[in-house]
């Protein structure tokens, strides 16, 4: 094992103050909760996340993709200040306040699209789905969603109509919000219909079109495609590269399209966000997550002429665009464009990414590695040919990067994803890579070895 300069655990994991913390929280807390492992934070600056025992790790978690400019970036911390002495509230559902304003004049020309938008905001990512559901419907007055198959877009009821990728996540919560339509997002890895890209020649396209509009869903009646550029919790699969702009024949026919960028969007993937990868340009974005550095703040961006369907009292939220939020969201985007976080994304993913596609030649469980930006998702199999899913393999590799003090998670049922902080630096994501390729090794020694 090599010397670490980050990670320090000297304390079995959790340590005696985290596992009273655990306790009670078993004893107080909603058990709806599931958690990767037992990590009990003390304090988080940047890259690196200090336990209530002292033990220090490497953030390759960013707070579930959540800390886009480090914890506790010091601009950050000095706008929530600022806001904080000023105001704290002054619900934006009835009143006005002039930090929304600026933030949606620096906001709205990173979205794609050369035509006039507006925003809506709220506190969270499902919010930002609700009200693209809610905007949709209205806009189009046509009743059906469509959606993919392994797509996450959030936990509450329309949301969650929406998010295919566990039983569990709906499991007692039946019936959901009709008409939803789901369909199987193109996963190469293991595709569905068993072919191989290029040679299928986006047959997955062609299926979609004969099985779903040519039987029972009839395209007219559609308000809207929701769709992550890359899936998030279904295991960070990245679609093949025209697939979205081959989707787009569905626009003739009236259906809008919805990015959902909770987690691609911010910068994560390289670009501002993940569909400026596909090349397609949607009516509707959802963005939460990365956008105030890790304070409740969620945005649904709209073609100006869709927002403009909706009429007073529609829709709001009393605590939509908090102000305080909304400065640490500013303070995100100003802190993201003076040091390059894009390039940075770019930068360290791609080298991230050319050590790993190494470890996919080099350990027999490393069946596929896939990303852009820091958004990268390393796949785990019991073995190469038959490509059983790894679910015991991963879950074994992420508690060995805990417990040498590394965060990392995992996306869908086996597949380790990747995802510092943008601002991390170079020293540090090493640092973390090599904890995660020693567990890599040392589950794929096991497992060979049987
Ligand atoms: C793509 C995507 N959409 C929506 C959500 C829901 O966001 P929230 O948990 O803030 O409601 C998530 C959360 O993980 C997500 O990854």
């Amino acid at each position: 094992m090599q010397p670490r300069k980050f990670a320090k655990v000297a304390t079995p994991l959790p340590g005696k103050k985290g596992a009273d913390v655990v306790k009670k929280t078993a004893q107080y807390v909603s058990p709806s909760i599931s958690r990767f492992y037992p990590l009990v934070v003390e304090s988080a600056h940047g890259s690196i996340v200090k336990d209530v025992d002292g033990n220090q790790f490497i953030d390759m978690a960013a707070g579930i993709a959540v800390l886009s400019t480090g914890s506790t970036h010091p601009k950050v911390v000095e706008a929530i200040r600022r806001q904080s002495e000023k105001f704290i509230h002054y619900s934006y559902t009835d009143f006005y306040y002039a930090n929304i304003v600026e933030l949606t004049e620096r906001l709205l020309p990173l979205i794609s699209g050369s035509f006039p938008k507006m925003a809506y905001y709220g506190n969270s990512g499902a919010e930002a789905i609700e009200a693209a559901m809610k905007l949709a419907r209205n806009y189009t007055k046509r009743p059906i969603f469509l959606a993919h198959s392994g797509s996450f877009h959030g936990r509450t009821m329309g949301a969650l109509t929406l998010t295919a990728s566990k039983p569990m996540q709906r499991r007692g919560s039946l019936p959901l919000v009709p008409d939803a339509v789901h369909f199987p997002f193109p996963y190469c890895y293991r595709c569905p219909w068993k072919q191989t890209f290029p040679e299928c020649d986006y047959y997955c396209v062609d299926y979609f079109k004969e099985q779903y509009l040519e039987k029972f869903v009839p395209v007219d009646e559609v308000a809207a495609y929701f769709f992550e550029p890359i899936q998030g919790e279904g295991g960070y699969v990245v679609p093949p590269p025209d697939y979205f702009h081959k989707m787009e024949f569905l626009r003739d026919e009236g259906v809008l399209f919805v990015s959902d960028e909770i987690q691609t969007g911010v910068g994560r993937t390289g670009e501002f966000l993940g569909i400026e990868n596909f090349g397609v340009t949607p009516d509707i974005v959802t963005i939460a997550k990365g956008i105030a550095s890790g304070l409740p703040l969620g945005a649904m961006i709209a073609r100006a002429d869709v927002m403009k369907s909706w009429k007073p009292g529609q829709h709001a939220s009393t605590f939509g665009a908090n102000p305080v939020a909304v400065e640490a969201a500013l303070a995100t985007l100003e802190i993201i464009r003076s040091e390059r976080l894009l390039e940075n994304a770019k930068r360290q993913g791609g080298k991230a990414m050319k050590r790993l596609l190494e470890w996919k030649e080099k350990y027999e469980i490393v069946g596929d590695v896939r990303g852009l930006g820091l958004f990268i998702g390393v796949e785990i199999v019991k073995d190469k040919r038959s490509k059983a899913r790894g679910e015991d393999e991963a879950k074994r590799i992420i508690d060995y990067c805990f417990k040498h003090g590394a965060l990392v998670i995992t996306a869908g049922r086996n597949t380790l994803r990747i995802i510092p902080p943008l601002t991390v630096s170079e020293e540090e994501f090493t640092e973390g890579l090599d904890i995660l390729e020693e567990g890599v090794a040392q589950v794929n020694s096991a497992t060979v070895r049987g």
